[in-house]
């Protein structure tokens, strides 16, 4: 079955192939004829996946899915959100978001710290944060939503070489005091949000395929 991605990054495409398996065709939006960017401006992680996969499916008529993800980190109340890849601006720099991040939680630990001593009651801080993926599949124009979510903390430092965007400061629950940075790409496809949310778009298409 052909069906497009939309996404121009080449890993994503690669990672994707290997978790749908034989059977399918992946196509860029650029392949499948869509050289312009792909507008990205609702305030969900669905809302996103969603309006990228309309996007192309209005565009080319195929079938054809979409992915967002993004960080919530609990002292900030679910920031970065939506804004994960450009929160240090729109430059998208990983170690400038990341310093970021780190400088944040540290002023608002500061702040709730500070009221502590003034005897005004705060909730204790925590470290608490999940990476979320939402993909949207569009298939014979009925859409469909499938989620995966990673929990964690974020460290005080970076720490590990491998992954990219925040792998160095997000330590997951399941990965035993290493950052995602320090775990392999299988290690860490097994655990993360992406490959849950992957995953079970594989499963379902796999069952429409041999259920025909
Ligand atoms: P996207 O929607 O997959 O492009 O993800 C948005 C942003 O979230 C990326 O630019 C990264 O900064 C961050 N992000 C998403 N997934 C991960 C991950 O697995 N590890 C670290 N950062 C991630």
């Amino acid at each position: 079955m052909k069906i497009v991605f939309a996404t121009g990054n080449r890993n994503k495409v690669k990672e994707a192939e290997e978790i749908l398996g034989k059977g399918f065709e992946l196509v860029t939006p650029v392949e499948a004829g869509i050289d312009e960017d792909i507008p990205e401006t609702a305030n969900s992680f669905r809302g996103n996946s969603l309006q990228k996969a309309k996007y192309i499916y209005e565009k080319t008529g195929l079938n054809c899915f979409a992915d967002d993800s993004g960080l919530e980190v609990e002292i900030l109340g679910g920031a970065p959100g939506v804004h994960t890849a450009r929160y240090a601006g729109e430059s998208r720099d990983s170690d400038a978001n990341m310093d970021k991040l780190l400088l944040e939680m540290a002023r608002r630990e500061g702040e709730a710290t500070a009221m502590r001593g003034l005897g005004i009651s705060t909730p204790h801080a925590t470290r608490r944060a999940r990476f979320r993926t939402s993909v949207t599949l569009i298939l014979g124009g009925e859409t469909f939503f499938f989620d995966g979510t990673m929990e964690g903390t974020i460290s005080l430092e970076k720490r590990g070489a491998h992954g990219f965007g925040y792998d160095p400061v997000f330590l997951p629950l399941e990965a035993g005091g290493r950052t995602s940075a320090e775990l392999s790409d299988e290690e860490k496809n097994a655990i993360s949000h992406r490959g849950k949310a992957m995953r079970a778009m594989a499963e379902f298409l796999r069952s429409k395929i041999e259920g025909k």
